[in-house]
């Protein structure tokens, strides 16, 4: 069986593949900066980058898994809370310095709350955004990965 049709539950990544990566962080006088580079801190090919603003107080986002795509998410301003669920374990990730991202692969259950007020959420995808790809119901997610 490949790598994108597990035939067990065991074969879907779980909440230890998650991962927070330490990004550089380049002080000065002047203020900071931080570089990513692909396939180094993100460990995928970038096809896509967004990022959430403007988000009102007591708003989540995310309630959703992907099917193939993986994620890279960063909170560059503000803070804002990562819940990770593989179906049997959940994370909860605060997100409140620019210099540290997420690795989330694919088929993990991820759920964004708490945002500050000013946060902004910046994601790098390994996909173009494709509706098709996404589980948006959880039952539904559990099942997906109970197969
Ligand atoms: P969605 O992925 O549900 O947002 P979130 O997970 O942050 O709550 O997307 C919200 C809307 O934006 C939905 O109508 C699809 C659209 N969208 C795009 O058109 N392109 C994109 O790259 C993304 C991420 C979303």
């Amino acid at each position: 069986m490949s790598e994108t049709t597990p035939s067990s539950a065991a074969e879907f990544p779980t909440i230890d593949d998650c991962r927070i990566v330490d990004l550089p962080h380049i002080l000065s006088p002047q203020g900071s900066l931080t570089p990513l580079y692909a396939l180094e801190h993100i460990p995928f090919c970038v096809a896509r980058t967004y990022f959430l603003y403007d988000i009102p107080g007591g708003a989540s986002r995310g309630g959703h898994a992907h099917k193939i795509l993986e994620q890279f998410i960063v909170a560059p301003m503000g803070a804002f809370d990562l819940l990770l669920d593989d179906g049997r374990r959940r994370k909860r990730i605060r997100l409140e310095r620019p210099y540290y991202g997420v690795y989330i692969p694919r088929m993990i259950w991820r759920e964004l709350v708490d945002f500050s007020s000013g946060a902004i959420c910046l994601s790098f995808a390994s996909h173009p955004y494709d509706a098709d790809e996404y589980i948006r119901d959880h039952q539904q997610y559990r099942q997906d990965i109970a197969r």
